[in-house]
């Protein structure tokens, strides 16, 4: 019954036909990870959201203080790493250089980035189940400094992922500015702030102490509205943004793939896309295939279906109508 087994992969066995890093270390979560707990966190209702968001995320857990993840061995390999994909960069019109789909350039970074040790770590810190992100270009995205001095590294912004990481590979503590900042506000706000065209209140901005390399902030990306700023002394300024998708099925996806077009070329992102539902409606209808629910009423039956069929219908209308879309963000 070979032909009828059937096997999910997280990460596909073959990514787009990417040239690969010169020197690549082998990752060893022994030797790399120093895994540390935050000193607090923020819940989502201290940044001011409510009610609103029932069902929309299964954890109360909004961002967290820095954190230790990478020993000094893994963060002088996640360097090494990191200096070799530079020659990668790419810009948008939010970032000026970052370097998408380096999982399929580096297995140590695909390593890290897939280490079931990390995600059950990061899991327990959000207090819900989280799995690596299934599309390889938001599993691990690398910002570089601007070549410009004083432009910021990413405008303000939302993410189109669930929950990442904001991992320093360089040292944070040797740079003049260059700080990770976010809002303690909601979405709404900060986009009623921005419309208005008034300067968004600094009192209401956190830059979380960052001790040094291999520390990173852990946040639910979708509803932490974030920046990183410029420098004001030329350095190397590396960050790695480690995505996240939330394991409880009920949650809804939150992937903007028209907003993903302004990064990666349509194609790839439309072919991680469309693998990233299909493994969400394939894990959905695992259990009506293996574990029927012989007592269930046929209108039961027919809801679980239709979610799915929901989900599909969501995912043609975005690879149908994403191409165009404007970019979303509040600027610098
Ligand atoms: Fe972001």
């Amino acid at each position: 019954m070979h032909a009828f087994d059937v096997s999910l992969q997280r990460h596909p066995k073959f990514g787009p036909d990417f040239d690969t890093i010169k020197d690549d270390p082998v990752f060893d979560p022994t030797k790399h990870l120093a895994l540390e707990q935050p000193a607090y966190t923020l819940s989502l209702a201290d940044l001011g959201y409510g009610d609103e968001l029932d069902g929309t995320t299964p954890t109360s857990v909004a961002a967290t203080a820095c954190f230790r993840v990478l020993s000094d061995e893994g963060v002088a390999a996640m360097q090494h790493v990191c200096k070799q994909l530079e020659a990668f960069t790419t810009s948008n019109p939010r970032i000026s250089r970052n370097t998408r789909g380096g999982v399929y350039r580096s297995k140590f970074l695909r390593d890290f980035s897939l280490c079931p040790e990390y995600s059950e770590h990061l899991s327990n810190i959000m207090q819900t189940p989280l799995l690596p992100h299934a599309m390889g270009h938001q599993i691990a995205h690398i910002n570089y400094q601007p070549l410009t001095l004083g432009e910021n590294v990413d405008k303000w912004h939302y993410d189109t992922l669930q929950v990442d990481t904001v991992l320093f590979v360089t040292d944070p503590t040797q740079l003049d500015g260059g700080e990770f900042q976010y809002f303690k506000g909601t979405r709404d706000e900060m986009a009623q702030l921005y419309k208005a065209g008034v300067p968004f209140p600094a009192e209401r901005i956190e830059s979380p102490n960052m001790p040094g390399p291999g520390y990173a902030v852990l946040m639910q990306g979708n509803y932490v509205v974030h920046q990183a700023c410029g420098l004001r002394t030329q350095a190397d300024r590396i960050t790695l943004v480690n995505g996240f998708s939330y394991a409880d099925q009920n949650t809804p996806d939150f992937t903007a793939l028209g907003q993903l077009f302004h990064a990666d070329p349509a194609p790839i992102a439309s072919a991680e896309y469309a693998r990233h539902v299909a493994l969400r409606c394939c894990q959905s209808l695992e259990q009506t295939v293996n574990t029927p629910d012989y007592g269930a009423s046929p209108a039961e039956q027919s809801r679980k279906l239709a979610l799915v069929r929901a989900e599909l219908d969501a995912a043609i209308s975005q690879l149908d109508n994403a191409e165009g879309t404007e970019i979303v963000h509040f600027g610098d």
